[in-house]
């Protein structure tokens, strides 16, 4: 039966657990670490799963160990689990979903040999529909890799990379909900600000966030499908309403913004890995 320890029981950490929780993975294999107890008894309460305080302790007898803290802690989680690793009759694959933080950094910090597998997940993983992108360290086979990414695909989509590509990766599909988060929330203000009820502008700006996703899923999964282009192509009619606001937004420099949103992202992913 396959061991699983998470140490960090966050934001990533829980919507890591719901997703393998979710899908079928008994909750007795499943052990959380984290420093505040009332979080703990918060996902125990949740999932069923087991908890602890102590790191050492998820990282005993653990087939694969999630590090899902923040990266200016991963080096102290890391030193405080590398014994135990060590001493563990199976073998442990460390898997890390901190932002910047590169497969070398963590494998100098384990016994020599352990295998490394470095995530980069994001938050909707929490309701199934996550994009995760993965890259194997030196240690890591095509088996380590390929197990990792089955577990991942619980939480929604995986793909896998090469490590150099993570840090761009993070900026798409990382840090990526919040951008779509904030469109939304300019469209509710916006919405308001032309007369709506904020209740009413918040239902219709959410709808059609979640329709306007599933029909770029949709041409995506079909062979000859829509692509996000041809989906606005076939909305904006000429001289019409859509034309008129898609100039402004244009105009405007949004995609001038997302080119410079996207790269200070992937900077600051540098830039933390570095620290
Ligand atoms: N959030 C995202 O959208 C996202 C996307 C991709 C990747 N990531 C990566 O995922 C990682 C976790 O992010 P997050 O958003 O889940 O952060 P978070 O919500 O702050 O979760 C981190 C958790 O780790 C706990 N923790 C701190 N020190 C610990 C220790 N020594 N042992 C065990 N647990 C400890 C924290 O507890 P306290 O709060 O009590 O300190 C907190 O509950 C980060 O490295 C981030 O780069 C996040």
């Amino acid at each position: 039966m396959t061991r699983i320890g998470i140490i960090g029981g966050g934001n990533i950490g829980e919507a890591l657990l719901s997703g393998i929780i979710g899908n079928g993975t008994d909750s007795k294999n499943v052990i959380v670490s984290d420093p505040a107890a009332a979080r703990l008894e918060q996902l125990k309460e949740k999932y069923g799963l087991i908890t602890t305080e102590d790191s050492q302790e998820a990282a005993d007898g653990a087939d694969f160990l999630f590090i899902c803290v923040k990266p200016d802690i991963v080096p102290v989680v890391l030193e405080s689990v590398a014994e135990t690793v060590e001493k563990n009759d199976n073998e442990t694959v460390i898997v890390s979903v901190a932002a910047g933080v590169t497969i070398n950094s963590i494998e100098t910090l384990l016994p020599a040999g352990t295998p490394v597998v470095r995530v980069m997940p994001n938050t909707p993983m929490l309701v199934g529909k996550g994009a995760s992108a993965l890259a194997g360290g030196r240690f890591a086979d095509e088996g380590h890799v390929e197990a990792v990414q089955e577990i991942m695909s619980a939480t929604g989509t995986v793909v896998k990379v090469k490590e150099k590509d993570i840090d761009a990766v993070t900026a798409v599909s990382g840090s990526g909900p919040a951008y779509f988060f904030m469109v939304t929330e300019a469209m509710i203000d916006a919405g308001v600000n032309l007369g709506l009820p904020r209740p009413l502008a918040q239902e219709l700006a959410i709808a059609t966030a979640d329709g306007a996703a599933q029909m770029m899923a949709q041409g995506q999964s079909q062979e000859g499908g829509d692509d996000p282009v041809t989906l606005r192509t076939k909305v904006s009619s000429p001289g019409g309403t859509t034309s008129a606001a898609t100039r402004v937004l244009d105009e405007e420099g949004l995609r001038r913004a997302f080119y410079k949103a996207m790269e200070a992202c992937k900077n600051r992913s540098v830039e933390l890995g570095e620290s």
